[in-house]
């Protein structure tokens, strides 16, 4: 059974902070799946997270190259399923062996790979609103991602 929570964002900051917070609490073999629409959030939320991680340098979308890999105090890998057809596709780029990997793994649109998500993946949901934007947690064990946030 999943636990939810949903967070207002009422700017880009918030999104990076949100992104931030996931970064400074994730450990190794955590697998966060990005959901939402285009022009949602999802890499303004990753570029908190591999700063939180300390991944040094830029951190491009993934959707060209499918899958980056940076190192940062874990291993970080991007990958984007926005154009995986099905969990085959998944395989023949190696996702499959990341889901989990030795370090934390985000997948964008995971949505299209739903059946090669571990179950305690945690999903974040961004939704636009009027004023900024939603972001739904979802996950087993919520409050570990949530420790020492102070919204
Ligand atoms: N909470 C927020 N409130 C308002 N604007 C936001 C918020 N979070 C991000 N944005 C803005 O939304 C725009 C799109 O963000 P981003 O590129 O991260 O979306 P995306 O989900 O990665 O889109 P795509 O699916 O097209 O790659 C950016 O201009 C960003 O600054
Ligand atoms: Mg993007």
């Amino acid at each position: 059974m999943s636990e939810t929570r949903t967070l207002h964002l009422p700017d880009e900051a918030a999104t990076v902070a949100l992104g931030r917070q996931l970064g400074r609490v994730a450990a190794a073999g955590d697998v966060i799946a990005l959901l939402g629409p285009l022009g949602a959030g999802k890499t303004t939320l990753m570029h908190g997270l591999a700063a939180a991680l300390g991944v040094v340098g830029p951190v491009p979308s993934p959707t060209f190259v499918l899958l980056r890999q940076y190192q940062g105090r874990l291993a970080l890998a991007h990958a984007d399923a926005y154009r995986l057809g099905d969990a085959q596709e998944a395989w023949s780029i190696g996702l499959d062996e990341l889901l989990p990997g030795d370090g934390v793994t985000v997948v964008e649109w995971a949505d299209r790979i739903a059946s090669l998500l571990p179950a305690e993946t945690l999903t974040v949901t961004l939704t636009p609103r009027p004023v900024g934007r939603t972001a739904e947690l979802a996950a087993p064990s919520l409050a570990r991602w949530l420790e020492g946030l102070p919204w």
